[in-house]
């Protein structure tokens, strides 16, 4: 265990966002923003444009730290990266993703590994995946510690294979049960938050009146109480396909190769640094040190 405390900082003109704050939003119809991040700046940015709710998520395997799939990122990658995020959020609720492998085994070793999130990483909850009889049991325990856990049912990568792939689902009425059996045990069990991946529209919005829970929706349309999108995909921070429910509010991997481009082409024609990139030393400074050098054979 770290001996740092990343705990949570104070809000800096923000009142902290809750878990009560996110269920009076649901009351009254107000539409809850949540978007992943994986490090400092992109909590900064995620602060500064006024989100609720900012997710470590083990996308992060795939999005920053190269693998092929969500299922190779460890307990301490996902622990560093989210404890940097801790560092630049004030205001948004901060919730950890349990990586495949980390919660599955046995309670104890779910609550242990929640736990190492919220004191390592400073995270207000975390997050598991799928709604069988082992993750609502891994729910009822980690709530039973005393840490507030986020469900995540339709889509779930870390079972990908399982599911066939990274395909939608609930487009059958037998697939469209099972996501609202496991949607609705996750909420028994004690989530206070359930995302909703890759659904129908219709299938979500016909969920939405059985769900006290907050949703938080991602390609499951308008219905739910908010939208979760992964940062580099809404902000086209990665050259690859997207997904059919990504929308893309800029091309930042197209504005990060353009810069860098133009940076190596000044480097090689001398352009770059110029006079105003440079550093003086007074005359007489530059003088004695020149007088001062050894000379060199
Ligand atoms: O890992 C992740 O980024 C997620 C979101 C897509 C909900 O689980």
């Amino acid at each position: 265990m770290s001996t740092r405390s990343p705990a949570r900082r104070p809000a800096h003109g923000r009142t902290p966002v809750t878990r009560e704050t996110l269920a009076g939003k649901k009351r009254a119809g107000d539409k809850i923003v949540m978007v992943t991040a994986y490090d400092y700046p992109g909590a900064l940015a995620a602060e500064e444009a006024g989100v609720d709710v900012v997710l470590v998520g083990d996308s992060a395997a795939m999005t920053v730290l190269g693998y092929p799939d969500t299922n190779e990122v460890t307990v301490d990658e996902m622990l560093m990266l989210t404890a940097a995020v801790r560092r630049g959020l004030h205001g948004p609720l901060l919730v950890g993703d349990l990586p495949f492998g980390s919660y599955e085994a046995s309670d104890e070793i779910a609550v242990e590994t929640a736990r190492r999130f919220v004191d390592e990483a400073g995270c207000d909850a975390v997050k598991l995946e799928r709604g069988g009889e082992a993750s609502v049991a891994r729910v009822r325990a980690i709530v039973a510690a005393g840490i507030p856990v986020m469900g995540h049912v339709g889509l779930t990568p870390q079972s990908a294979v399982e599911l066939g792939g990274f395909k939608a689902q609930g487009r059958t009425a037998e697939s469209a049960r099972r996501v609202a059996d496991e949607a609705l045990a996750l909420q028994e069990a004690g989530c206070f938050s359930i995302v909703f991946e890759a659904i129908p529209d219709a299938v979500a919005r016909a969920l939405m009146p059985s769900m006290k829970a907050v949703v938080i929706g991602i390609g499951a349309g308008p219905s739910t109480d908010g939208q979760v999108l992964v940062m580099h995909d809404l902000l086209g921070m990665s050259s690859g396909g997207k997904a059919r429910f990504v929308k893309r509010y800029a091309n930042l991997h197209s504005a990060t190769v353009e810069g860098l481009a133009r940076y190596a082409a000044e480097v090689r024609d001398g352009t770059y640094p110029g006079p105003e990139h440079c550093y003086g030393i007074p005359d007489d400074e530059l003088a004695a040190f020149r007088a001062a050098l050894p000379s060199v054979d």
